[in-house]
């Protein structure tokens, strides 16, 4: 890694005021909290009202992040969006950020990679500052996946809700910040998690404008991509299991998380979970719950810390931190 390396310095997140409980979805599908509970570990999600879009929840927690790092918007170089859900084709929302919070001077655009979205979009973010392109960037991780989902398909409604997280990056010259990064892509097992309706394949949306799922396939490869993920960028960044503080993962289902943690031999007390209040908020889940840990003092200044998730492409990823 470059001799400039990129630090967290502020962190926010947003959710929609709607909760939505696992007794409220069986009220008009038919599952269960018992079923959703056991499979997943999701009690609740938030729920976005029709006229709230990604921009808006990646507004209010970019808002709090750039509070958290006291960076006026005007001094933002870079904004980067990681979603799958954004407002518009185009402009991206990462544009349309820049207008809400009056980044005049940023450079912003939007970065696809589902779930994996934050953690590609840290790595990117690092890779700017290391070369010096930019000092002061906001990277935000924001989906709205409710609004692409078959509320009859009990199969995937139960698992998704909204949300947004946020992070300001600058360099560091203290030892601190990110210390590696690792990103993979398998472009070639995609189809089993797909959002078919909207693009250039399928504009009027007659295959469905809903998020398609092979679950049991999607899961396999996520319990492996989270630990080989993590496995290489501790590697990379010449650490092991034992060194992390905490890990943070993709909050996509509890028993992802137990699985990976199993084969990596990594205690729970060292894995911060908050799923089963949002289910799996895509890009995200992680920011959201890095800024949850920040705000209940799960971290603290040096300590070693690993983001790290899976998602739809299929793509994986990890950041490891020295905080
Ligand atoms: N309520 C009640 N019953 C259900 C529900 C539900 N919500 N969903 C499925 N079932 C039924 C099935 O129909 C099946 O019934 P059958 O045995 O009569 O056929 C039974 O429950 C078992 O279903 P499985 O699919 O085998 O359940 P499984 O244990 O595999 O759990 C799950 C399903 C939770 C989806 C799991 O496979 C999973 O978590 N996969 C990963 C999903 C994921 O994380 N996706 C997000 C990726 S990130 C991104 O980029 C978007």
């Amino acid at each position: 890694m470059a001799d400039l390396r990129a630090k967290i310095v502020g962190v926010g997140s947003a959710t929609p005021k709607k909760v939505v409980t696992n007794d409220d979805l069986s009220r008009f599908v038919d599952t269960s909290d018992d079923w959703i509970t056991t499979r997943t570990g999701i009690k609740e999600r938030r729920v976005t009202e029709y006229d709230e879009a990604t921009s808006d929840l990646g507004h209010a927690a970019a808002v709090k992040a750039l509070e958290s790092a006291k960076l006026p918007a005007e001094d933002i170089d870079l904004i980067l969006v990681a979603t799958c859900s954004p407002d518009t084709l185009f402009p991206s929302t990462a544009c349309i950020l820049q207008k809400k919070l009056n980044a005049t001077k940023a450079v912003a655009f939007d970065l696809s990679a589902a779930c994996s979205g934050f953690n590609f979009a840290l790595s990117t973010a690092s890779a700017f500052i290391a070369s010096g392109t930019y000092k002061n960037i906001l990277v935000v991780g924001a989906d709205t996946l409710t609004k692409y989902v078959d509320w009859k398909d009990r199969t995937v409604c139960v698992l998704f809700g909204d949300g947004a997280g946020a992070a300001v990056l600058k360099p560091a010259s203290d030892g601190s910040g990110i210390l590696s990064s690792y990103l993979m892509s398998n472009g070639f097992d995609g189809d089993s998690l797909v959002m078919p309706g909207g693009g250039s394949r399928d504009p009027e949306c007659r295959n469905g404008r809903f998020i398609r799922m092979d679950g049991k396939e999607v899961f396999k490869f996520a319990v492996k991509a989270l630990e080989d993920t993590l496995l290489a960028s501790l590697k990379q960044a010449n650490l092991k299991v034992s060194d992390l503080d905490l890990l943070i993962p993709h909050q996509a289902n509890i028993r992802i998380i137990d699985h990976a943690i199993k084969k990596l031999g990594l205690p729970k007390e060292k894995v911060y979970v908050n799923l089963e209040r949002y289910g799996n908020t895509s890009a995200a889940s992680i920011p959201l719950a890095l800024s949850e840990a920040l705000e209940a003092s799960k971290i603290k200044k040096g300590d070693i810390v690993a983001l790290a998730g899976f998602g739809a492409g299929l793509t994986a990823g990890a950041n490891i931190m020295k905080w």
